[in-house]
């Protein structure tokens, strides 16, 4: 989401990562309407009437035939819990990072992502983490390594749990402490060297997926913020992670919908590999459910197909490039059931423009969270909210 929303979850926890005994409250107040996208999931069909509409009903807004196989590549969740403290002006407090793992005091991350492999088929995980947790709170510093060895514990649960794709996403709105990268915050520079970093710790492993930066929004100049995301790829791919998936942010909360006509797609298409091609170079759009796109409110009020998916199947398509929808959701309520899988429908129906979906957020987010997709645990078996088994769940 657009970060934290506007509703409060309060979270307690005991003792830091560091093994301070302290109780945490953490309170999630959001932010801005405009453009939140999260929600994902993909599934073939099988759970609920919705998903289960093959790929000749089309809902509708299809506005161009059907063109994918009906299945997409990657179907999975948010586990949130390192990003928490960040906001939307890029500041993230280190300290308030909470890790979704029971080690580390907080919930049962590892055992959420191998039930979700396991019992419903998905099978990527977006895993948020802060910046300024990364380099605990030093900008251009090198990574601080306790802080990472517990991010890194998260990323190894997600590569045991037997998924597909873990995604490393810096949640930070394209800024540090306020300031917007290459645009009178940090400069190119220090965001690349960051992800210099990141990289050479999963140059090696093929699962990785490296999601630049969550939701960058009011960018004065989105040529700029390609030169930024261009720096960033070019550190990536030099550090060796030569052949991993790397997922493209545009503005406007990377809103699915305005992503070619407020200029992002267009900017982004000039960033390349170092080789100057555009292999693996993934668009990453969001799009939430309700009456503002703010993934604030419990209940759905579009499939968003008319004014997002359709048109931008049609660009990507046009342009020969894919897009990964890596939030997405909406309430555990049947007008996001309803919604939600339709979205879903279509995006199987043009996989060969959408990888896919990760829907937001399990992880730490309290199960009474809006768009809580946070499982229960009650001895070895887990239930999941409804809309994880209605539309969400690949099975
Ligand atoms: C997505 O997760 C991050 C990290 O937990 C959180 O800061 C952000 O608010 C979430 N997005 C939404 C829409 O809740
Ligand atoms: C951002 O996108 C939302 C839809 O996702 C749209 O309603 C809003 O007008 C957009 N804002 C800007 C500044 O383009
Ligand atoms: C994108 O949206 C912003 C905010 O509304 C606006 O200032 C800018 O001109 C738009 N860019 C394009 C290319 O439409």
């Amino acid at each position: 989401m657009k970060s934290l929303l506007a509703l409060t979850s309060l979270a307690l926890y005991l003792a830091s990562a560091r093994g301070q005994a302290a109780v945490w409250q953490q309170y999630y107040s959001q932010c801005i309407p405009g453009t939140a996208t999260s929600a994902p999931a993909t599934a073939p069909p099988v759970t609920s009437a919705p998903s289960t509409v093959s790929s000749s009903a089309a809902p509708s807004g299809t506005s161009t035939p059907p063109a994918g196989t009906g299945t997409l590549k990657f179907a999975g969740i948010n586990i949130s819990g390192f990003d928490f403290g960040c906001n939307t002006d890029g500041t993230c407090t280190a300290s308030a990072a909470w890790p979704p793992l029971t080690q580390y005091y907080g919930a049962d991350g590892a055992g959420q992502m191998n039930h979700f492999v396991t019992d419903d088929g998905f099978n990527i995980f977006r895993l948020p983490v802060g910046w300024q947790f990364l380099t605990n709170d030093v900008l251009g510093g090198t990574l601080d390594e306790a802080n990472f060895e517990e991010y890194d514990a998260l990323v190894q649960a997600c590569i045991a749990s037997g998924a597909a794709a873990c995604i490393v996403d810096v949640h930070n709105y394209a800024r540090w402490n306020g300031e917007i990268i290459g645009q009178g915050g940090p400069t190119n520079e220090q965001f690349a060297d960051l992800w210099t970093s990141i990289a050479t710790k999963y140059a090696g492993n093929e699962k990785i997926i490296f999601g630049v930066m969550n939701e960058p929004h009011d960018i004065p100049d989105i040529n700029l913020w390609a030169q930024s995301v261009q720096a960033a790829v070019t550190a990536i791919r030099n550090a060796g992670a030569t052949s991993q998936l790397i997922l493209l942010p545009g503005n406007n909360y990377t809103s699915a919908e305005t992503f070619v006509s407020n200029g992002s797609g267009p900017a982004l298409l000039t960033v390349t590999n170092p080789d100057g091609t555009t292999t693996n170079l993934i668009f990453d759009v969001h799009k939430y459910l309700d009456s503002d796109n703010s993934g604030t409110h419990a209940d759905c009020v579009t499939n968003n197909i008319d004014d997002a998916w359709s048109p931008l199947a049609d660009w990507l398509r046009s342009n020969s490039r894919q897009a990964l929808n890596t939030e997405t959701g909406g309430g555990n309520t049947a007008s996001c059931a309803e919604f939600l899988c339709e979205q879903i429908v279509f995006q199987q129906q043009n996989s060969d423009v959408f990888l896919g979906y990760v829907g937001w957020a399990a992880g730490n987010f309290d199960p009474s969270y809006v768009l809580g997709e946070t499982p229960t645990a009650s001895g070895s078996t887990w239930t999941d909210t409804s809309l994880v088994a209605a539309c969400l769940a690949p099975k």
